[in-house]
Parts: C-alpha cells; structure tokens; sequence
C-alpha cells in the first residue's frame, strides 16, 4: 500500500474551523475578541450557528448529477456561487492587505465582497484594485451631507449595489472587545503591549503598513500617522484621544443613532441602483421596507451576533421573512454560515443568496488573499458535494421540499 510519510503537516486547513484555529494563533487578543466577539453572553452568536443543525436535508439516490450549477444572481450580478463576502469594517486588523486582498479573493472565485464604511482601505483604493463591479455597505453617519458625498463617491467608482445597515442604532455590549482593550481609544497596557509582540509578523506588518484605520470615518485620513499603530501607541501613553485608529465604539459614536424610515426613503431617493437593507429580522420591517421604502431586498441578519443578545438567529427569522416578501423582493441571510451545507439549507428556505463574514476574516488572518480565496473554495466545494449526494441538480431547484426539519428541533 502506498502512503506517505511527511514531518510536518503542511496541507492547508480542510475546514472553515480548521481555519478558526489557525486564525487564533496567529492574532494578538485585541484583534482576535474584535473578530470572533459577540454582545452580552453571546447566545445568539452560538444559535445563529445551532439554529442550520436542526435542519435535515432529503437525499434521492440514482439521479446520476455530477457537477451541480451552483451559480445565480446576487444583487443584480451573476455569481459562480451563492457566497459572498459580508462588510467587515477594520479588516486590516485581520491582516493588512485587508479589503483589497478580500475583493480581489471573491472576484476570482466568480463572486463579490461587500466594501464596509468601516474598511481599512478607501473605496476608491478597493475599485481600482478589482476588474468587476463590487458593492458598498453604508452606516449612516449623522451628518447627512456625508452620507450623500460618500453614495456619490461610491456610485462614481463603480459600486453598483448599495447595502444599508440598520441595526446599530448603538453599539452592541461586545465584552469581550473591550476587555482585550479595544475601545476608543485603544487601551494598550504592558501586558496587551507582549501579546501583540507575540505576533510579531501581524505586530510589523501593522506598523509598516499602517491599516488600522476605520479608513471613511476620518476626515483626516491623508495623514498616514493618523493611522498607525505607533501613533496608537502614543496615544494611549499620552492619555489623547486618536479617532483614526479602528474601533467600534468610534464608528459608533459618528453614525446616527435615531435612524428612522424617512431617513432610509431619503438614501432610497439618492441611489438609483440596488438598494438592501442589512439587519432586518422582522417580517413586518421587511414588508415596509420593500412595499412603502422600494428597496430592492433585504439581509436578514443579527450583525454576527454582536448587537442585541437574545434575538432571532438569522436562520430561524428568514422563513417568515421569505412568507412576506420573497414573491417580490431579494432575501439574503448572514450570520453563522461555516459550512456548504448552511448555505444549501438557507437556500431551501427561500434566501437567494447568503453573506460570510467571520469565516472569510479567518482566512484573512491567515494567509491574506490567499487565505480568503481557499474559504470560498471550501464553500464551493462543500456545496457542490453536497447537491450531488442529496441528488439536486442546481441551486435554482432547491426549495422547501428538499428539507426536513430536524429531530431535535
Ligand atoms: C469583525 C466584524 C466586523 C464587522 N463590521 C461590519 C461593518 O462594518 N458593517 C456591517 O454592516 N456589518 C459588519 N459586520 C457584520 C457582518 O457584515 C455580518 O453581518 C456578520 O459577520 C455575519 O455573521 P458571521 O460572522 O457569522 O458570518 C461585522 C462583523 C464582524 C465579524
């Protein structure tokens, strides 16, 4: 029997937790409870993932599908897979080639990224490193003349879809985020100073490439100083306040916190193309959205888990939203998709796409681009599987049929 002997494993990581792990040890803490976090004791975080697992999927046998079409549209675009990547603001905390590297990453497996306001690198930046089209998440900020300078300026770059957060109207209580001393500014003391030494390849790449910055909230973002981590630093030792260095509580603190439908219907009037509204888990906000607003769909998502604890998993609130609206409107999901067959089984339940946020950020960590692009190959790879052994065809045939709730349910 053949077999070989190697000293060390050096196959890529299999799976998306695979990936997880590797990602751990390769962060310092600070970066690592910002991107894994959730708020309060994170019960829907872990429901958003428990809540796929009571699913069962129906198996037929004999059909003789070998390679599934798993391609469909997402937000107006045709895409090689149902996948694409969710805005995750400060990805250069993750590794500093950040949303470039990501962009890039889900344009040449035939999908798109989501470019956050929160990004590490500026929208213009992202557009001109990418050939296709991508598409903008917005955050109001309170100053509406910003919101319409920052539509225009992603209109003119090329973004063709525009994604509306709605579920910060306050920052969710992310313990674990500031415990690990990422609040605004950072608290860096001695011991949170070793364990980013730890990592001494993300410590020096942070500080010679400098994207540690929520990149749109800073008016003085032409000053690389401004986003350094020295400049952090220094910051912290001198008790100043450094608003160019990434956290969520700053983001927070410059978005508007009294967001209302009118002001939705006003970026609905400034943005002729596409418009999603991101953070929607009610049916009834689902309905007004696309009915009395005219968006064009909505992402029913929870933010990963990191605003309100104890709400719907994306999961088990998508249903009811598909019931309402999805006869006339778009139904994406996020939150807690880690394996092929999460994405088949949102699917079934009538989303017609769906969003990764954390598990592309692993890849990132690990090994930039590269890193991402092998995540979404594990999606593709895992989802094409799958529909050859339950005997489906495409993406386009699943449906509710194909699923069976679960025993434990
Ligand atoms: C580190 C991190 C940063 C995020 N930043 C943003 C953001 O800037 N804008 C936004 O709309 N959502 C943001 N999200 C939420 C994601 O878009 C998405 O809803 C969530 O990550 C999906 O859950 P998952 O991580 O389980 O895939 C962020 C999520 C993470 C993990």
């Amino acid at each position: 029997m053949a077999y070989k002997i190697k000293l060390r494993d050096e196959a890529p990581p299999v799976s998306i937790e695979a990936w997880r792990r590797l990602a751990r040890r390769r962060l310092p803490d600070l970066a690592w409870n910002y991107l894994e976090g959730g708020a309060d004791d994170g019960v829907t975080l872990a429901e958003n993932i428990s809540g796929f697992r009571r699913w069962r999927l129906r198996q037929r046998c004999l059909t003789g599908i070998t390679s599934p079409d798993l391609s469909t549209i997402m937000a107006k675009d045709k895409v090689a897979i149902p996948v694409a990547l969710a805005p995750t603001g400060a990805a250069g905390l993750s590794h500093w080639t950040g949303d470039v590297a990501a962009s890039q990453a889900a344009e040449r497996a035939g999908t798109r990224a989501v470019l956050s306001t929160a990004s590490s690198y500026t929208l213009e930046e992202v557009a001109e490193a990418t050939a296709q089209n991508h598409w903008f998440q917005l955050y109001p900020f309170a100053n509406r003349a910003k919101v319409g300078a920052l539509m225009a300026r992603a209109r003119s770059a090329g973004y063709t879809a525009m994604f509306v957060t709605v579920d910060v109207p306050v920052l969710g209580n992310r313990e674990s985020e500031r415990t690990a001393g990422m609040t605004h500014p950072w608290t860096l003391t001695p011991p949170r100073l070793l364990n980013m030494a730890s990592r001494p390849r993300w410590l020096l790449a942070a500080m010679r490439r400098r994207r540690l910055a929520a990149i749109h909230y800073l008016e003085r973002n032409a000053d690389p100083e401004g986003t350094s981590l020295l400049s952090s630093i220094r910051g912290a030792i001198q008790g100043a306040g450094n608003d160019a260095i990434a956290s969520a509580e700053n983001q927070a603190r410059l978005m508007q916190g009294d967001l209302h439908w009118k002001d939705l219907a006003w970026m609905r009037g400034q943005w002729p193309g596409p418009l999603y509204v991101k953070g929607v888990l009610d049916a009834e906000d689902a309905e007004y959205a696309v009915d009395k607003i005219g968006v064009d769909g909505v992402v029913v998502s929870n933010h990963g888990g990191r605003q309100l604890d104890r709400t719907l998993a994306s999961i088990d609130a998508l249903p009811a939203i598909v019931d309402r609206i999805g006869n006339r409107a778009e139904v994406y999901l996020d939150g807690g998709v880690r394996r092929g067959t999460d994405v088949i089984t949102a699917l079934c339940l009538g989303a017609t796409g769906v969003f990764i946020g954390r598990p592309y950020l692993y890849g990132l960590a690990v090994q930039g681009g590269v890193g991402v692009a092998a995540i979404l190959e594990i999606f593709r790879g895992e989802m094409e599987r799958a529909l050859v052994l339950m005997g489906c065809p495409s993406v386009a045939a699943l449906d509710r049929s194909w699923l069976i709730p679960g025993q434990n349910s």
